[in-house]
């Protein structure tokens, strides 16, 4: 059977998602999970956009392996110098190297005219393979192109050296049958196609990313694109999870093959959301909370006499067995390292005792600490140390009084406190953190959920908060939902702060 590459790009166009900001730590972390839910290619960022785009590229082409990792560059040389900088120690690293093809790009973004977008292009994959063997060619809005010209261009960037083509539909504009009849037209113009890989990169924007790239696979291509949840610019890239299950659920029409474990699906959807702080919608395909919820009386009668009726997976297919009830107050350290093993967590015995730690914390609030507790501390844990913590938290609210809040935070080994009122108790914690650092934010989006079944489940918040022209979002989770919400603005604040997008004014200096 035909196999299909999966070029995972969560961690460079997945990361441009509004309010998105992973740091070194985390992105190692997705990058470690993609390596297991078998990707074939990372597309661990874009090096020469900053430097810690640059370092966190870096890291993972040294420390994952047993998958391709790849840097994205302009065609220009700093670009493509910085981006061999970044992987040149990864196992087999790869260079996309890309420019528009549009005449809308071309004629407003690039003001080149068509011949100079070719020679510069030649000269980008010339320069990428110098460097190295693998390099990826991307005609940037290729679906907004002239089909000629994209045949031009392309059989030049195949005399250059590169190895795979990629056709994006940069603006989700396209719809299947075109996008296949484009394909398959690029294709018969491009002179030595048989020498390279043709790969696919379609956006969200009319909702057809998924229908897109599945229509280029029936039009002969060999890679598909896309980020896990569908994260991406604006509204996003082709879900992995929902081309994965695409392509094994109906391998009758597409008779392909991919090497996506469907068994890692779950536990990676669920580590992207939780560090990205991008919450997962509970009708989305294969991994929203209802993909597998049979809620009407005919459907649960259906189910539960054949599971076939109304379920075409079954949820165990994308690792979703996990337990309810693992470990509690009593578990010790043994019990949770073996429990972390079992679950595919890898920590080292320093990560081990901070995680132990907040795991027995827990258990004091909580009386069973599930599979789904033990995933969100070991991720909790990935964050550098952060600037600011919270000391403690006090919030007075109630129908007849103005919500107050009164916290403590530990800043170089200090602690500062305030108090603040405000509409609610959240609000006034928030108003009370921004006293104390001297700081103003604007909420953009505040959402809560329970990640877990139960009465005791605890609450997880994510926020997305906009500091002067900055969005940055964050996540707490906490048996007490005020003091998720507090944890979620502080890593916010935090990341904020190491970035540099704010300063803190502690007693007015
Ligand atoms: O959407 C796009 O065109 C891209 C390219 C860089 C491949 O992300
Ligand atoms: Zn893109």
């Amino acid at each position: 059977m035909r196999q299909i590459d999966i070029f995972d790009t969560t961690l460079r166009d997945g990361e441009q998602s509004p309010g998105v900001a992973l740091n070194p730590a985390e992105k190692v972390q997705i990058a470690r999970q993609l390596a297991k839910l078998g990707v074939n290619i990372i597309e661990a960022g874009f090096p020469i956009s900053s430097p810690g785009d640059f370092e966190a590229v870096k890291q993972i082409a040294e420390e994952v392996r047993q998958v391709s990792v790849c840097a994205l560059a302009r065609t220009q040389a700093k670009d493509i110098e910085r981006a061999w900088e970044a992987i040149s120690k990864a196992e087999s690293p790869r260079i996309h190297t890309f420019i528009a093809t549009s005449p809308i790009h071309m004629r407003y973004k690039l003001k080149k005219s068509p011949e100079e977008v070719l020679e510069q292009a030649v000269a980008g994959v010339k320069l990428a393979k110098s460097k190295v063997s693998d390099i990826e060619f991307s005609a940037e809005d290729a679906s907004r192109s002239d089909v000629d010209f994209l045949g031009r261009i392309f059989s030049s960037a195949i005399k250059a050296g590169a190895t795979v083509l990629n056709i994006p539909d940069t603006v989700g504009y396209a719809t299947p049958e075109e996008f296949a009849k484009f394909i398959y037209e690029v294709m018969e113009r491009t002179e030595g196609i048989e020498k390279v890989k043709v790969s696919v990169h379609c956006h969200n924007d009319l909702g057809l990313a998924v229908a897109n790239s599945l229509a280029a696979v029936q039009a002969g291509i060999h890679q598909l694109e896309g980020a896990i949840n569908g994260i991406g610019e604006r509204a996003g890239n082709a879900a992995i999870e929902e081309l994965a299950m695409a392509l094994n659920t109906r391998r009758d029409q597409y008779q392909v093959q991919t090497s996506i474990n469907s068994k890692e699906i779950a536990r990676t959807s669920q580590m992207v959301s939780r560090l990205t702080g991008m919450m997962i919608q509970p009708n989305k395909a294969i991994v929203g909370k209802n993909a597998f919820a049979h809620e009407s009386g005919i459907h649960q009668d259906g189910v539960l006499k054949e599971r076939s009726t109304y379920e075409i997976i079954s949820p165990d297919s994308i690792g979703l067995d996990m337990d309810t009830i693992v470990l509690g107050k009593h578990s010790g350290r043994h019990a949770v390292r073996d429990r972390l093993t079992e679950l595919g967590l890898e920590v080292d015995e320093k990560r081990l005792d901070e995680v132990f730690k907040e795991f027995k914390l827990l258990a004091e609030r909580k009386k069973e600490v599930t599979s789904a507790d033990l995933y969100s501390l070991v991720d909790t844990h990935t964050h550098d140390v952060p600037e600011i913590t919270l000391d403690y938290l006090q919030v007075s609210s109630g129908t007849q009084i103005v919500p107050t809040s009164t916290l403590g935070l530990n800043y170089q080994d200090q602690r500062y406190d305030d108090a603040a009122c405000g509409d609610g108790p959240v609000d006034a914690a928030y108003k009370a953190i921004d006293k104390i650092l001297g700081i103003d934010h604007k909420l953009l989006r505040y959402a809560l959920q329970a990640i877990d079944g139960g009465e005791d489940a605890q609450g997880e918040v994510t926020v997305s908060v906009q500091f002067d022209e900055h969005t940055v979002g964050g996540r707490g989770v906490s048996t007490d939902i005020i003091e998720a919400s507090v944890k979620a603005y502080l890593q916010a604040v935090n990341r904020a702060f190491e970035r540099g997008w704010i300063s803190f004014k502690i007693g007015g200096i």
